[in-house]
């Protein structure tokens, strides 16, 4: 991570080729306390309260009057004249010369991947060019993507240059939101509403196209679909060849951002590439000196100095997640207010999913003149979304999407570094339409240590999660389907053992009951069973706060030079029982001091793991709240029976006291090692359970707490039934 040094001069930074380029803060802005407080800026805004005149006034629905235009809907003839104007741009994006080949190679083959530059206009324009060479006459053209936003936002474009209001010929769905209608001829829509569709229309036969956008992002519901429209093909084909005239051939188009395709191609048959030449102008790559322990600030200083020192042209920042670019959209307002008069303003322009369209339209207008707009955005506007006039782009290194949490299988909840390839990507926004500069908010080292590329996502996640989402999507026989990146024979037949033994699918390997609950959570199977038994056993925040605590590498700190005293700080939070509730009396203690930072320095705890804990237990209570659960059931003092409720996830991870002193795994016959690290390490109990195996030079296990053997039948009743039948 590029972060990892932590120096609070992020003045020093300097580019790779030796310039300055992140100014000091005090250059920007005033200190602190010339900055004016939030009150004083939100004054000027217009009241919002209604007169008593407007209260009166109530509204009622006419089903006879058409709904929209109740709003300030354009209308028709306004419609009409932005559709006009958006054509002169249409015929200049650099797609638009490949027009007719693509048209004919899509009616002549049954898959074609395309390769374009990003904003060469593939989202945009290759459904609306099939959609006029009457590829929409026997079914709706579906185009897919990994994200809400993108979805809508991309909908709402084309809707305006084909010029018809949105959810009519052009229309989207994403969850709980479908502005489709039946008669869309271009639906945008995200993966995972595509996959629900194939629930009930197992053959798409409402789709005369499907293409695949943003197929380079892989993630895991694409790989899937992927393996679902290959066959969903070759099944149609099949009927029609049968005689059937009520089914039409599938056409399928793949849509990559990034240049290694022949691995589309080669499974799609070989698939003819087609490669779309975007322009780029050249973008100089600045890296910092040093490594920047606050990526925020250092954004914000970096932004204020492009704005100050370069010529017009708007900035593009990626950060990772709403809070943050809320963070630094307020940092921007209030520093911008120091601004001296003769430089323009600064304007922060946020995106991100839950936002209203109108403030989201924003980002893709012009700033006012003499002004310059700084856009805050996730890894989206890395090739989901283009945003014109970008000349500077301030890259952290980071991104949260679509990450897994090692640990505990969490999806999107800890920052990670991106690949060179997304850097790549984010740097080339910069060039879009003139030369352009990124500006690297981590080190040329730094840099040479990122992956070549992302890891697709179903090799990062675990296979089982994997094979929930599979049965949860209506495929029963995974070991038989199609996958791009397929898993090895051995590794699928032990984790659908797992999941039987979890009791998520039943003996004819369907999904269950609690199976179908476990698909939707978060976090793999085996905390996901600890979450839904802890429902039962009403122990649901233990078990989110224990569940947190796992998340992170170690929520204590140990310095070697300090080992002793590290030590000797933990005694106090240790439990007889083991590691889980230590953990939890150690969150208990940091609660209690309300997480202050002096306090963690004297009793070792690391901070920054605990931020990170305490944020993917927010994350998890909202996940239970959403699912109707209760995330505030608790068990009060009685935390054996959050131990009891750990083992019906990890009855699998259980080792028993051998003669010799030494523990044997049940599993396997195994001998185990506590780690040092862990509060059980030289102490004998009857029988343990253990979060993690960790091989180095012996078979360490860590997260490790006591039990009574005597719990084992009663928390997996299935499993060890099954042995001693
Ligand atoms: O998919 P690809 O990255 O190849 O390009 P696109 O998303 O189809 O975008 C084509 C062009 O449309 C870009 O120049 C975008 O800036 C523009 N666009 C826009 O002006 N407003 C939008 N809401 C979406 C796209
Ligand atoms: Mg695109």
């Amino acid at each position: 991570v590029p972060r990892s040094v932590d120096n609070k001069k992020h003045n020093n930074a300097k580019s790779g080729d030796g310039e300055g380029v992140v100014a000091q803060k005090s250059d920007a802005t005033k200190s602190n306390g010339t900055v004016p407080d939030s009150s004083e800026t939100s004054s000027s805004s217009e009241p919002t309260q209604l007169t008593k005149k407007q209260k009166k006034k109530l509204l009622y629905k006419d089903e006879a009057r058409p709904k929209k235009l109740a709003h300030k809907e354009p209308t028709t003839d306004a419609i009409i004249q932005k559709a006009k104007d958006l054509k002169k741009h249409r015929l200049s994006l650099p797609i638009y010369t490949a027009r007719d080949i693509i048209i004919k190679e899509v009616k002549e083959n049954a898959c074609v991947v395309i390769v374009g530059e990003t904003g060469s206009g593939k989202t945009t324009q290759i459904p609306q060019y099939l959609l006029e060479s009457g590829l929409a006459a026997h079914g709706t053209i579906a185009i897919t993507q990994p994200r809400r936003v993108a979805a809508i936002n991309l909908a709402k474009r084309v809707a305006e240059e084909v010029g018809t209001p949105i959810g009519q010929k052009v229309g989207y769905s994403i969850r709980f939101d479908d502005s489709s209608s039946r008669d869309s001829l271009i639906k945008y829509m995200t993966d995972g509403i595509m996959l629900r569709e194939l629930l009930s229309d197992r053959l798409l036969l409402r789709y005369s196209v499907i293409i695949l956008d943003e197929a380079h992002e892989r993630t895991l519901r694409t790989d899937i679909l992927f393996g679902m429209v290959k066959s969903i093909q070759k099944q149609r084909q099949e009927l029609i060849d049968k005689g059937r005239k009520d089914v039409q051939p599938l056409r399928i188009v793949i849509m990559s951002a990034t240049l290694n395709a022949e691995k589309f191609s080669e499974y799609f048959y070989n698939a003819k590439i087609m490669y779309i030449s975007g322009r780029m102008y050249p973008v100089k790559i600045l890296n910092t000196i040093e490594p920047q322990s606050d990526y925020v600030d250092s954004a914000l200083v970096t932004a204020f100095q492009i704005h100050q020192e370069e010529a017009p042209g708007d900035i593009l920042i990626f950060l990772t997640g709403q809070e943050e670019i809320e963070n630094l959209e307020k940092l921007i307002e209030e520093y911008a207010v120091d601004l001296p008069p003769s430089v323009g303003k600064l304007i922060p322009c946020p995106i991100f999913a839950a936002q209203d369209s109108a403030t989201q339209q924003k980002i893709f207008e012009p700033a006012p003149q003499g002004t310059r707009k700084v856009i805050l955005a996730t890894n989206i506007a890395e090739t989901s979304i283009t945003i014109p006039n970008i000349r500077y782009v301030i890259d952290t290194g980071c991104h949260k999407s679509r990450g897994y949490n090692a640990k505990i299988g969490i999806e999107s909840l800890l920052v990670e570094p991106i690949s060179k390839s997304s850097a790549r990507q984010r740097s080339g926004r910069a060039g879009r339409e003139a030369p352009g500069l990124c500006f690297r908010l981590y080190t040329e080292y730094s840099f040479d240590q990122l992956e070549e590329d992302s890891i697709p996502e179903i090799k990062r996640c675990n296979l089982e999660s994997a094979i929930l989402s599979l049965k949860a999507t209506g495929i029963d026989d995974v070991t038989g389907f199609d996958f791009m990146d397929r898993p090895s024979k051995s590794g699928m037949l032990r984790s659908l053992e797992h999941l039987y033994a979890l009791e998520a699918l039943d003996d004819e390997g369907k999904l269950t009951e609690i199976g179908t609950k476990m698909a939707a959570f978060p976090v793999d199977p085996p905390y996901a069973k600890v979450l839904l038994q802890s429902e039962k056993m009403e122990c649901t925040k233990e078990a989110i706060e224990i569940i947190s605590l796992l998340s992170v590498d170690s929520v204590f700190s140990a310095p070697s030079s300090k080992r002793e005293e590290a030590n000797e700080a933990r005694q106090k939070f240790v439990s007889l029982d083991g590691d889980h509730l230590t953990l939890l009396n150690t969150l208990r203690a940091y609660e209690s001091v309300k997480g202050d930072r002096d306090w963690c320095r004297e009793n070792f705890i690391n901070s920054r793991h605990m931020r990170h804990v305490m944020d993917v237990r927010k994350q998890l209570i909202q996940f239970c709240e959403r699912s109707g659960m209760d995330p505030k059931k608790s068990c009060g003092h009685d935390l054996e029976i959050v131990l009891k409720c750990f083992l019906a996830g990890f009855f699998q991870n259980t080792a028993l006291l051998q003669p010799d002193g030494t523990y044997k795994s049940i599993i396997g016959g195994q001998t185990v090692s506590v780690h040092p690290s862990s509060s059980l390490f030289g102490k004998k109990r009857e029988a343990i359970m253990y979060n993690e195996l960790v091989f180095t030079t012996k078979h360490y296990i860590r997260g490790v707490s006591a039990l009574e053997s005597a719990w084992l039948p009663q928390a997996a009743p299935k499993y060890f039934g099954r042995r001693q039948a």
